[in-house]
């Protein structure tokens, strides 16, 4: 197979993650036989200090070609990154959202699954993740109020900030169908979260996804309250296992969910659009505090390489293979400085990589 991929190392650690992942790409297909080739593309702060804005035009028109994109992570620490002084519109994150909205991302897959062997680094009591837990939240990503209009302006002398949450039907079926179709695959029960007790948005989605739900008569379909769902993830994580939300509750809810593995250095994401174009990175962030230090943990960009395989490719077998060497290499005791714990052995981001490449067959 041929596989034209789109690389966007990032900001921050991002490029040093992304190294590792295109090695243990490189070996999945040198070993599996598919040609791979790289293009890269710039986004965020490493697109304002060439461009002058975080993406471009001619970015999202080779985007577009390419058949999938691995990104590692973009942003800068605000109080001291000058691309925080642009205005919002101008700024790493707009980049990002702007991508997302150009590729028609709607629905991020965000899986939160608890590793047996780091249960340690979980903040919560062992009775409580007695059973471990393996979700996937699925998050609307091109709506709501990320993508509503927003302003500041001065009111009777006050100044008054306006953030437009919009939701349609259509948005709410696409990432709806989306979401049923992943909880087929999985245990086949699908949460909704929605804020329904307070939200015209939230009542719409409600109605909306009941209405999806007939044509899977088989998902045992739950609604949540967004406050209650908080609440569960840490009362009984177990619960879930495919959480169905938009967008600001999504990016809420997944950050939590990633922190109750302990290990946000392990989770990957995907963000993908009717077709097979899909974006693939890691939950965590652009962690600038160690840029370049070459500690980053790259097991989740490596996952999300693996989500790219399955989702973007159908390249299941591959995809298997890169999870099955993480695994092993966490079982044998394998650990980045983030999820190191006593009696394990500490390694940094290109040997964590090479470990792995090692361990794919
Ligand atoms: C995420 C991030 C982004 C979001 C930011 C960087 C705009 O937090 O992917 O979860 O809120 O979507
Ligand atoms: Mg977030």
């Amino acid at each position: 197979m041929n596989l034209k991929i789109g690389i966007i190392k990032g900001d921050g650690i991002g490029p040093e993650i992304v190294t590792e992942a295109i090695k243990v790409l490189d070996k999945v297909c040198d070993l599996y036989g598919h040609d791979v080739h790289y293009v890269d593309l710039l986004l965020g702060g490493s697109s304002i200090d060439v461009h002058g804005v975080p993406l471009t035009d001619d970015t999202i028109r080779i985007a577009k070609e390419c058949d999938a994109i691995l990104m590692g992570s973009i942003g800068g620490d605000p109080e001291t990154s000058p691309w925080y002084q642009l205005e919002p519109d101008k700024r790493p994150e707009a980049g990002l959202l702007k991508i997302r909205k150009a590729l028609n991302l709607f629905t991020n897959i965000r899986p939160a699954i608890l590793y047996k062997s780091l249960k340690d680094s979980s903040p919560l009591k062992e009775e409580i993740i007695a059973n471990g837990f393996n979700m996937i939240i699925v998050r609307e990503l091109t709506g709501g109020l990320y993508f509503g209009h927003r302003y500041t302006k001065e009111v009777d002398g006050i100044l008054t900030a306006v953030d437009q949450l919009v939701y349609n039907e259509q948005e709410i079926e696409r990432v709806a169908i989306n979401a049923f179709e992943i909880a087929m695959k999985r245990d086949k029960r699908l949460t909704s979260v929605d804020k329904a007790n307070v939200l015209d948005s939230s009542r719409l989605w409600r109605k909306v996804v009941n209405r999806v739900h007939q044509d899977y008569p088989e998902v045992e379909l739950i609604h949540m309250l967004v406050d209650n769902c908080a609440m569960q993830l840490v009362k009984d994580p177990n619960q879930f296992d495919v959480i169905l939300t938009e967008n600001m509750f999504g990016d809420i809810l997944s950050d939590e969910a990633s922190m109750l593995t302990g290990s946000i250095g392990m989770l990957p994401s995907g963000s993908i659009n009717e077709t097979k174009l899909g974006l693939y990175e890691p939950s965590g962030g652009s962690a600038p505090d160690i840029a370049g230090l070459g500690i980053a943990n790259p097991i989740a960009t490596i996952l999300s390489a693996a989500m790219m395989l399955q989702y973007s490719f159908d390249l299941d077998t591959e995809a298997r293979a890169i999870e099955r060497a993480v695994e092993e290499v966490i079982a044998e005791g394998f650990r980045t400085k983030d999820i190191l714990t006593e009696g394990h052995i500490l390694l940094n981001t290109a040997q964590m990589g090479d470990k792995i490449c090692e361990r794919i067959r």
